[in-house]
């Protein structure tokens, strides 16, 4: 190809000098209505957008077949941004190397070069570029690949241009979020000690975003989401990303605990308040002084014990069991529920004022069938992990991944971590093959076919729904073994025991 090709397009559309306070600017590009038009309203986006109508946001298209650069650079500029073309690595290379480029669109199938070598040298020579790599449909497995060093996103070809504008719609809100919680996500996601969290989508980037900010205030925070989405490993990057990071994180599972031993153990107690207790212990409250206390299962903490701990929070002291003296304590509180806990207020199973008070903030985990995309990079991570304790480095076929791409996962990220689990455990090589699958996650897709399974309203089925199917065919396969249902459903059996309660399945 002709270096004339190398386009920037900026007589495509409107003069990028064109100075940023004229009165009437020209918002002629189509695509970048589309963009103002979905990511306004955070405020924090328009630096972003600024910049791509300004077409300072510089995009290379590496592609030998021309009617995908063309098709792509028609998208990227109408959205904004500068193109450049490149049809062989070497190309690209020249490209990388003259000009600052904020994004890559990769083939993987170049002739020559392995597209993940390309890969590799596009992210050593400018690592803070965003590489979106495109992959024929049969091979998700060099997507996940590339995911592990270090792509963005992947398409699979044939993809259609509505498809790649969304992806690179995202891109934009996710330049805009990197530059400005650079530091802080720094602080997030490379803090030792709870794990990382896994996941890029957009959805995981707004938590991020609300993280640093729950990170760096006192108040409590209520932290919402489906069972196994990481509610735990939230509460835990909220409190080891801030200042009171050396101070202790201490969890509680109200769901687990029976309630006298909740009190106890939250509040501590003296010397013979009770048969047994010989002398007096610290509640955990007490013991987290200073630092955070992260109370789980929230929901199912007994109506009394609600009203002490609101008295907890509002007076800063607490009573131990047969105390009369209270004990100041000064305590960050994160709380987790998968329960709807408006609900629980309006039925009157969960104090209002309580729900307010942990109310103060809110967050909530997206599932994991909100963010599928993050799934190929979750299955990566954990494979990466277990090979770490293992040293049997395995991989996952394409039809496996594909499996997994389109099942529902009830118990979330949970759910996923087992499955890979599992599958390590019971496959022969070091590939994993849709055989080794749980049997739902197999069959799957005969279940969600419509013809087949009674639908909602307008062919929807709801979301509780699937989880109660999930569940009771786990145990119909498992023969009844609940703890197993449970364990390789990812979710905790209190929590089975309460979905089977509500089902009315067990008394
Ligand atoms: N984004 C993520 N990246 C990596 N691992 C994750 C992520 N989310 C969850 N996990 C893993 O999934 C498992 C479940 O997470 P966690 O216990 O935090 O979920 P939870 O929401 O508290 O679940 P439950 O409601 O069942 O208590 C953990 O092993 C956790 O490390
Ligand atoms: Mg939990």
């Amino acid at each position: 190809m002709s270096g004339s090709e190398t386009d920037t397009n900026r007589n495509h559309h409107h003069n990028p000098l064109v100075s940023p306070h004229t009165a009437q600017r020209d918002l002629s590009p189509v695509g970048t209505e589309v963009v103002v038009g979905k990511m306004m309203a955070a405020k924090s986006m328009l630096a972003a957008i600024d910049k791509a109508e300004a077409n300072l946001l510089n995009l290379l298209i590496v592609d030998d077949e021309r009617v995908i650069r063309d098709g792509c650079r028609d998208v990227a500029a109408s959205i904004g941004f500068t193109t450049f073309l490149a049809d062989n690595a070497e190309h690209a290379f020249r490209v990388l190397d003259a000009h600052s480029v904020d994004v890559v669109l990769l083939d993987l199938r170049l002739p020559g070069l392995n597209g993940l070598e390309v890969l590799r040298e596009v992210k050593r020579r400018r690592p803070e570029t965003i590489v979106i790599v495109m992959t024929g449909f049969a091979s998700v497995q060099s997507a996940v690949q590339a995911m592990k060093h270090g792509a963005y996103d992947y398409v699979t070809k044939p993809f259609n241009l509505e498809e790649l504008r969304l992806i690179l719609d995202r891109v934009l809100g996710h330049l805009q979020l990197t530059n400005e919680n650079r530091i802080l996500r720094e602080q997030v996601k490379s803090k030792e000690g709870f794990g990382s969290i896994i996941g890029r989508s957009p959805e995981m980037e707004k938590l991020y975003r609300i993280i640093s900010k729950a990170a760096h205030s006192t108040h409590p925070v209520l932290i919402l989401g489906e069972s196994g989405t990481g509610k735990e490993l939230v509460a835990r990057s909220i409190h080891y990303s801030g200042p009171f990071r050396d101070k202790p994180f201490i969890a509680v599972d109200c769901g687990s605990l029976v309630p006298s031993l909740i009190e106890s153990e939250l509040f501590g107690y003296v010397k013979g308040a009770f048969t047994g207790a010989n002398k007096s212990k610290d509640g955990l409250l007490t013991v987290a002084d200073g630092g955070t206390i992260f109370l789980d299962e929230i929901g199912e903490l007994p109506v009394d014990l609600q009203a002490k701990l609101l008295r907890a929070l509002q007076e800063k002291e607490i009573r131990p069991v047969g105390g009369t003296k209270p004990v100041p304590v000064d305590v960050r509180v994160l709380a987790a529920t998968n329960r709807d806990l408006e609900t629980a207020v309006q039925q009157g199973t969960f104090r209002r004022d309580l729900y307010f008070r942990l109310n103060v903030l809110s967050l909530r985990i997206p599932s994991l069938r909100q963010r599928k995309q993050d799934i190929p990079l979750l299955v990566g991570h954990f494979l990466e992990r277990l090979a770490r304790s293992t040293g049997v480095q395995r991989n996952i076929s394409d039809e496996a991944l594909k499996l997994m791409l389109n099942y529902d996962w009830p118990g979330n990220v949970r759910e996923l971590e087992n499955c890979i689990e599992r599958a390590c455990a019971l496959s022969s090589g070091t590939t994993i093959h849709t055989g080794d699958l749980p049997t739902q996650i197999q069959n799957w897709k005969e279940q969600s076919n419509p013809t087949q399974v009674p639908c909602g309203a307008r062919g929807i089925v709801p979301i509780s729904e699937i989880e109660k199917r999930a569940i009771l065919s786990a145990i119909d396969q498992l023969h009844g073994d609940k703890l197993e249902a449970a364990r390789l459903l990812g979710i905790g059996k209190t929590t089975l025991y309460r979905k089977l309660k509500e089902y009315g399945t067990i008394q």
